[in-house]
């Protein structure tokens, strides 16, 4: 892919001596201010340098971690290493020291984690089991040779909760026999019914499904996707896992894969399918994508192993590959999404995952109440805030508008006629750092239960904004740089807006 290819020459010396890592790369500073223009408050983003796809979500021993594609000498993407935080409560996280670096086998590239319980690899023991992180190894030597099995899977385990990892051996686990130029993203999770472990990886542009007993061999089971959904891109970051339907009495398995580029505004997207899987092969009736967020800014998302709740938690990368290398920040770039939590339910028949903050994350809030007759709002809170407010349906026409005194502003507007919502941000601030960041409007198709009214909660912190209708039935995620802080919200409607609010939320590094 072209990103990974102009970096090739420049990573040369990462992996000149065999088995020798570079661990002198400076990490992350918990020092650091993140006070820096546009750094997200209540977000979290890397303390300085380059982050991509989040991996190896795994609840553990009280931590949820959060590895992450990391290149600590850039702002820009590089030699991929696993960046890590960890958090109590995926609202307040704690920076690490890198997990994994690049070695003679390549760059670490995206994958997944899990606590081995049983102990079947034999890494740990039945009392202090082995967190077991799976990657892929890109090797750019390979790929600037121009051979095709650059890429292959690896594990690698933690016996004190994710501080530090030793790399197996035996690596590779799934070696790339076939030649095939995009086979990455490992996804493993424990399979209870046959007391197994099953992989998903992304191959081109579908996707495999293999079982293991021990986490080190691997038998290949079935193949998904050909012909089903977008095709746009390469198939990336797959992740599968059951969801209960609305009220519990049924259950279905929801296979989550990330494509780049090929989403519906353009570049990155999640699209996902809702179907069944019987511990060997997934199977849907579903023919056309579904997409996750609507907006351009959530990419490479994928959920928590081991969640000590029922709940199904997932976070995504809030940038795109068609412009995040180049948004306008200095020293850090690019942020997670909030944690969401996902379920299944059926809208006018049809199976949609909602996506929505987790409780927590609200319920320390504190908003302050307001009529239609006090819009516009005009109050610093916008800028790194939650807005609510409430509409009647049938759903009318409206426009929510927010910005700043510069004459900024990023608009959202919903047209009936067509059903859909439309966001712009093509006057939101700074957008000339490329040609593809403001170039059209960004439109959602409306989904929303029917009933009497609708509820609209967005989410703004400092530079990106998540906006979410009917607690997640459609979401748009958005980047957006302001040439000043927005401090003012209006709502233009000829309906009864109710429980309008808005809330400062505090930020999480102070
Ligand atoms: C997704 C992705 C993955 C890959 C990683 C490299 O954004 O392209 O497929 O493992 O990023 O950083």
């Amino acid at each position: 892919m072209k990103r990974y290819a102009y970096l090739l020459l420049l990573s040369i010396p990462f992996i000149a001596c065999k088995n020798q890592e570079k661990k002198e790369a400076p990490g992350p500073v918990a020092t650091q201010s993140y006070n820096e223009e546009y750094r997200l408050q209540y977000h979290f983003s890397p303390p300085a340098h380059w982050m991509n796809d989040p991996n190896g979500l795994v609840y553990n021993d009280g931590n949820y971690h959060l590895f992450y594609q990391y290149y600590p000498e850039d702002t820009k993407w590089g030699p991929m290493h696993w960046g890590h935080a960890t958090s109590k409560d995926l609202i307040k996280w704690d920076n690490k020291p890198i997990a994994l670096y690049p070695d003679s086998l390549g760059y670490i590239f995206s994958g997944s984690a899990v606590v081995d319980k049983h102990n079947t690899a034999g890494f740990g023991t039945q009392d202090n089991p082995a967190l077991v992180a799976m990657y892929t190894y890109h090797d750019p030597v390979g790929a600037q040779e121009g051979k095709d099995d650059y890429q292959y899977q690896a594990i690698a385990y933690s016996l004190d909760n994710g501080e530090t990892f030793t790399k197996y051996e035996g690596n590779p686990v799934v070696p790339n026999d076939e030649k095939i130029k995009d086979f990455r993203d490992p996804k493993v999770f424990w399979y209870e019914p046959e007391e197994k472990w099953v992989l998903i990886l992304s191959v081109l542009d579908h996707s495999s499904f293999y079982e293991s007993k021990d986490l080190k061999t691997w038998q290949k089971m079935s193949d998904f996707g050909l012909e089903v959904g977008a095709h746009g891109g390469v198939w990336e970051c797959p992740d599968l896992f059951k969801l209960p339907v609305d009220d519990g009495a049924k259950e279905k398995w929801v296979l989550i894969i990330n494509i780049n580029p090929g989403a519906p505004n353009g570049g990155s997207g999640t699209q996902y399918f809702v179907g069944d899987f019987d511990g060997k092969k997934f199977t849907t009736t579903q023919t056309e994508a579904k997409w996750l967020d609507w907006g351009p800014d959530n990419y490479a998302g994928v959920t928590y192993n081991n969640a000590p709740t029922d709940d199904r938690i997932f976070i995504g990368w809030m940038s795109n590959w068609e412009y995040g290398q180049e948004t306008p920040t200095e020293k850090w770039r690019s942020s997670m999404t909030l944690p969401r939590k996902l379920t299944l339910t059926k809208i006018d028949g049809d199976y949609i995952v909602k996506n929505y903050p987790i409780k927590a994350f609200a319920e320390r809030l504190t908003p302050k109440s307001y009529t239609a007759e006090d819009l516009p709002i005009k109050d610093k809170a916008v800028q790194q805030g939650e807005i609510r407010f409430t509409l009647p349906q049938p759903l009318k026409d409206f426009e929510f508008t927010m910005g700043n005194a510069s004459g900024d502003t990023l608009s959202i507007a919903y047209v009936a006629a067509e059903k859909e919502f439309k966001i712009d941000r093509s006057k939101s601030g700074l957008t000339g750092f490329s040609d593809k960041f403001a170039n059209k409007d960004l439109v959602a198709p409306a989904v929303f239960a029917k009933g009497e009214t609708v509820d609209f909660v967005l989410y703004v912190d400092q530079s990106s904004l998540e906006f979410f209708v009917d607690e997640g039935a459609t979401v748009m995620s958005v980047q957006f740089f302001p040439h000043e802080s927005y401090d003012f919200f209006n709502i233009d409607t000829e309906n009864k807006l109710t429980n309008i609010s808005l809330a400062h939320v505090p930020g999480i590094w102070e």
